[in-house]
């Protein structure tokens, strides 16, 4: 199949593949990508992705046979990549009737799920910011809670994974960079129970169709990649896509299925995430205490950007965002085998009209890190907020030896 390349760097074509289309995740990234990757990797038998996200990079691993690690600092999102590739092999190895998942969808708009508490999270969360049509929040905690009567695992999370995906489309809101309210020009939130019984109907086709291709395991080795990993075996391949600079909201933008499931008992809760997720927006600024590692070249852009900026937040973020991916890259590197590989989808940015070229400076902090750049693929090109474009690339790093050269001796 020919590549597009500007298709690469986008979730759109995974809407259309079995298993991947579970969770339509905007931030995520193509497994094309990842297949062409893994394709050309020297070595792909160790995959590692230190921004898991919806687990793109460890189902299309799994898909050609192999186990993948994983950190993700957002608890939904880890245990949707968990259901998505160990789920889907719990099911087909333990011979799972899904045809039940298929029974319910077509009851599910008329079963009576059981009352539930005004107390739940969700509830509270509702009744006080109206995330959902009057009675909607109710329905899903009922739902959520006559799936765990209903069924036993394997089949109980693919179930709940059903759930899960119905929840952000049928409510008042819709998932953006952040959560953002729907205006009268988006959509009316879907019907929350047909949405379910569709989504049980595409979970249960796409485990008997594509189940028994699912031949790795997706390890989760830790919810900050930053810090307190570690691997076995030497990593050889890794294939990621870090939040963007000023972009997604990771934690906010999932809260209502993180309130839902129970990952987090109050608004409050997503506090703890964002302590760990890299400074990537403004908000997480003031929270951190660690001084940023410097860099000279973050250094002269932050300058330019303090100077240009009213509000001093950003400059900080700036700096905290390359610090922050220097540990992760630097222990990537420490666990990596010396012939290992690196892919990275990357975009830059702009504040207050200064150019912030994230992909170039991301790789400048790769270099110090342990990584030789060898290759850099545009893959589309956006637009900031002002109108100026701004690049999405696919960069490619060896690792560098100890003795300065990269494994490959170049
Ligand atoms: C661009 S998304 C990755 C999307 C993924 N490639 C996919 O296709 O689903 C970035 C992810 O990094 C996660 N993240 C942010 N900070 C992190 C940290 N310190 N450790 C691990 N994961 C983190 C976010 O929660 C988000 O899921």
């Amino acid at each position: 199949m020919k590549l597009r390349e500007s298709a690469l760097g986008v979730f759109g074509d995974n809407r259309r593949l079995p298993i991947h289309r579970w969770y339509p995740f905007i931030e995520g990234y193509s497994s094309e990508l990842v297949a062409m990757a893994l394709d050309e990797a020297r070595d792909a038998s160790v995959v590692f992705d230190p921004f898991g996200g919806s687990g793109t990079t460890s189902l299309t691993a799994a898909l050609r046979g192999s186990s993948s690690f994983f950190t993700e600092a957002n608890p939904y999102m880890a245990w949707l990549a968990d259901v998505k590739v160990n789920g889907t092999r719990r099911a087909v190895g333990s011979g799972a009737d899904c045809e039940r998942l298929i029974a319910f969808a077509a009851q599910v708009e008329r079963v009576r799920v059981p009352t539930v508490s005004s107390e739940h999270p969700l509830v509270i969360a509702s009744d006080r910011r109206d995330y959902f049509p009057p009675g909607v929040a109710s329905e899903i905690v009922g739902l959520i809670s006559e799936v765990g009567e209903r069924f036993d695992q394997p089949l109980r999370e693919l179930a709940l994974v059903a759930v899960a995906a119905a929840i952000t489309p049928s409510s008042n809101m819709l998932r953006r960079t952040d959560l953002r309210r729907r205006t009268t020009k988006d959509a009316r939130p879907a019907d929350f129970r047909a949405e379910v019984a569709k989504n049980l109907q595409m979970v249960a086709r796409d485990v008997a169709l594509a189940g028994a291709d699912v031949r790795g395991w997706a390890v989760q080795i830790g919810d900050d990649a930053k810090f307190g990993w570690s691997v076995d075996e030497p990593i050889t391949a890794i294939v990621t896509s870090p939040p963007y600079l000023n972009g997604t909201n990771y934690g906010r933008n999932t809260k209502l299925e993180l309130l839902a499931l129970g990952f987090i008992d109050g608004e409050a809760g997503l506090e703890g995430l964002r302590t760990r997720e890299i400074t990537a927006g403004i908000n997480n600024v003031a929270k951190r205490n660690a001084e940023p590692i410097e860099f000279p070249a973050v250094e002269e852009v932050a300058q330019r950007v303090s100077n240009a900026s009213y509000d001093r937040r950003i400059a900080s973020m700036v700096r905290a965002y390359f610090s922050d991916m220097y540990h992760v890259l630097r222990r990537t590197a420490s666990y990596s085998a010396p012939h290992a590989e690196l892919w990275l989808d990357i975009g830059d940015s702009r504040y207050a009209g200064v150019a912030v070229p994230t992909h170039t400076l991301l790789a400048g902090v790769a270099e110090l890190s342990g990584w030789c750049q060898v290759d850099e693929r545009l893959l589309r090109t956006r637009r900031s907020y002002d109108g100026s474009a701004l690049s999405q690339s696919l960069l490619k790093f060896r690792r560098r030896d100890v003795d300065g050269s990269t494994g490959y001796g170049l």
